[in-house]
């Protein structure tokens, strides 16, 4: 498989920043500290913080703005997973290749971790030493987090998933809860990253909302392959974890070979919203390539 360019530069980046902050800030339970630092900075292939920042490298962003969006995506995005593998949610013993932060900790532990990393997303945008031009963007990149991270986003899609389980859902319906639970927190790493640029115009945001929103998809699908087609070791995370568990998926609709189709088209209609950019896209092109092949 094609290595992504620069991006073990970027997951770098993004981990001494995160390291940073975990280290600027006092919390006053030692477990909690603990415990995010054990949810945030442990494993994780950091693809949404890489998303943002090679969208603001295409576009001209500084990578000094970049740097506080894709750190507190990273924030949400591990603390979505922290409850994800909650009892209540997923009910799952490994992440990352190790045990998952409430076998590690407790379950209350690993609920305000979750809580946590979830406040310390928006401190990071609200105190980010932002550039003049993109301090003036600020609020729009608050409002585009929360948007992706809440009920109009992520949490609105966990929903969806939970209800979806044990249950036969449409293919539209399904497609809806994993642009929610999946599709929007990619969605704002490239939408946010294009906020830092400035000159962009609205039929290039477009373009790149409808980039995003393609591969935000075809995201979700891959990971629903791949927790059938992989094994435990390659993923850090439980191998069939969805069968077992009854849940949607494209698989379990569309069949293995479905799936790939699903995501192979995904793919091809990212290709044609980057095509419409006057900018070079090589990096997203890439990126859409990897998302779809990967194996873990
Ligand atoms: C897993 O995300 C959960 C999904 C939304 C598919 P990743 O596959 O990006 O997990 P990490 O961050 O690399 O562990
Ligand atoms: C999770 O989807 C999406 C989130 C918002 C965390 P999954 O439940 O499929 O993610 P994994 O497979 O446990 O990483
Ligand atoms: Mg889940
Ligand atoms: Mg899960
Ligand atoms: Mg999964």
């Amino acid at each position: 498989m094609k290595d992504l360019s620069g991006l073990p530069q970027y997951q770098e980046r993004v981990d001494q920043y995160l390291t940073n902050a975990l280290d600027a800030i006092i919390v006053n339970d030692q477990k909690l500290h603990d415990a995010m630092r054990y949810g945030l900075l442990i494993g994780g292939k950091r693809m949404r913080p890489y998303l943002a920042y090679i969208a603001g490298e295409a576009l001209g962003a500084s990578t000094e703005d970049i740097d506080g969006v894709a750190a507190a995506i990273e924030c949400i995005h591990a603390y979505s997973l922290l409850h994800d593998d909650l009892p209540a949610m997923d009910d799952d013993d490994l992440r990352r290749g190790r045990p998952t932060c409430h076998k590690a900790f407790d379950e209350a532990t690993a609920i305000l971790a979750g809580d946590s990393l979830q406040t310390l997303a928006f401190d990071i945008l609200a105190n980010h030493a932002f550039s003049a031009f993109a301090k003036t963007k600020q609020l729009t990149l608050i409002k585009l987090l929360i948007n992706a991270a809440g009920y109009q986003g992520m949490c609105g899609g966990q929903a969806l998933d939970l209800s979806a389980t044990n249950k036969n859902v449409a293919i539209d319906a399904l497609e809806n809860l994993h642009h929610l639970k999946t599709g929007a927190l990619l969605q704002a790493s490239v939408l946010m990253a294009a906020e830092c640029a400035p000159n962009v115009k609205p039929e290039d945001k477009l373009a790149l909302k409808e980039y995003a929103q393609h591969v935000g998809l075809a995201y979700q699908v891959r990971d629903d392959i791949i927790d059938i087609t992989s094994s435990d070791e390659e993923l850090g995370k439980p191998a069939g974890s969805d069968l077992a568990a009854n849940k949607s998926t494209y698989p379990s609709l569309l069949g293995l070979q479905g799936a790939q189709q699903k995501a192979d088209d995904l793919f091809q209609q990212s290709l044609q919203a980057l095509a419409r950019l006057p900018y070079n896209t090589q990096n997203l092109s890439d990126f859409a390539t990897f998302i779809i092949q990967r194996t873990s």
